[in-house]
């Protein structure tokens, strides 16, 4: 066969093949060692110099068309075949669909939330960089404080060259807020009494970390002012909450403590929620558990905010919303909430 001849016949067979099979045959019978093709380039070295080079190019053009061809009809071939393949299991099992949901904590304050809410309690918030005045001062806690120890509170550096003392007053120094107490002179500089307000937040202690402690957390305050507020409302308060929350009866136990901003101070125990009193290793054996610092709202802060004392009396309280979470979760560490590790989160 001459060059135009294979070029007449190669294509059309190669179109005509059924399988793999078939098409390796054609490429013998045109590519391979005593092929037709392979022939043709054999009686190139017969030609005169001119036409041998003219020959030569459309030979190998022809040859690398025929090798195109041969390659795009395999590829049709393992195509048409996994086609067949790829067919549909329906007795195979759905993939499951993982739905996102709620950290522990939103959970816990959300509901928070809603039980004081349903008690008449508005929903606040302040600022979690705070000045050194509302987060100490203003709740009467004096200069000399440890609390405003370099090793408890972060400060924000501000205005600061090396040899340099800050400029800003003492008082308008900025700091991320140890507690979300000064959310309370915040509200009252701008609110008449009588009111009731929680002011759920995120707070931060320059403090080393373990299984009950974290540079950051959560709180919720509560303040609660009128002419006749007393502690025995107080306790009816956080009873109801404390009852919803758990959702179980629970005890309250009041015990006389030291907070600067209230007078009297006190802290608060609910009855154990695992054994109910009896004594266990969540409780430590006593039958209850710590759950918040409170007491009635000290004269001077009062002060502070520019309302009379003798006109107004009030109670404040404020309860870490980790630690309410790890005992209504059964959660052993408070690391396990900033871990971002799934496993601990799709359990809730
Ligand atoms: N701010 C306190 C703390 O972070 C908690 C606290 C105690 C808040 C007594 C109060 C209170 O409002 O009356 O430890």
């Amino acid at each position: 066969m001459n060059l135009e001849e294979i070029k007449q016949c190669a294509p059309g067979e190669i179109k005509a093949c059924k399988d793999a099979k078939a098409l390796e045959a054609i490429r013998v019978k045109y590519l391979g060692r005593k092929g037709e093709l392979t022939a043709a380039l054999r009686t190139l070295k017969d030609l005169s110099q001119p036409k041998r080079r003219s020959v030569g190019q459309r030979a190998n053009k022809l040859k690398n068309e025929l090798e195109l061809l041969l390659e795009g009809r395999l590829r049709e071939f393992a195509r048409e075949s996994s086609q067949y393949k790829e067919t549909i299991d329906i007795t195979a099992p759905g993939k499951r669909v993982r739905l996102g949901h709620l950290h522990p904590l939103t959970k816990i304050g959300r509901e928070a939330k809603q039980i004081f809410s349903s008690m008449g309690f508005a929903v606040m918030d302040g600022p979690e960089i705070e000045t050194e005045y509302y987060n100490f001062d203003a709740l009467n806690i004096p200069p000399n404080h440890p609390a405003r120890d370099l090793w408890d509170t972060f400060w924000l550096r501000q205005n600061e060259t090396k040899n340099q003392r800050p400029k800003t007053k003492n008082t308008e120094r900025l700091l991320l807020r140890t507690h979300t107490s000064p959310v309370q002179i915040r509200y009252m500089e701008t609110h008449e009494p009588p009111f009731q307000i929680i002011v759920p937040g995120r707070v931060f202690r320059y403090e080393a970390t373990d299984a009950s402690h974290e540079i950051n957390f959560y709180q919720i305050e509560g303040l609660m002012v009128s002419k006749t507020v007393s502690l025995a409302n107080f306790k009816y308060v956080v009873e109801s909450f404390f009852k919803q929350l758990f959702n179980r009866a629970v005890n309250i136990r009041l015990r006389p403590s030291y907070f600067p901003f209230v007078e009297p101070g006190i802290e608060v125990d609910v009855s154990c929620t695992r054994c109910s009193g009896w004594g266990c290793s969540i409780c430590k054996q006593t039958g209850w558990l710590e759950v918040m610092g409170a007491g009635m709202v000290h004269p001077h802060v009062f002060e502070a905010a520019h309302y009379n004392p003798r006109d107004w009396q009030g109670f404040a309280f404020g309860m870490g919303l980790d630690r309410i979470a790890m005992l209504k979760y059964n959660i052993p560490d408070i690391r396990l909430f900033y871990s971002g590790d799934l496993r601990f989160i799709r359990q809730f």
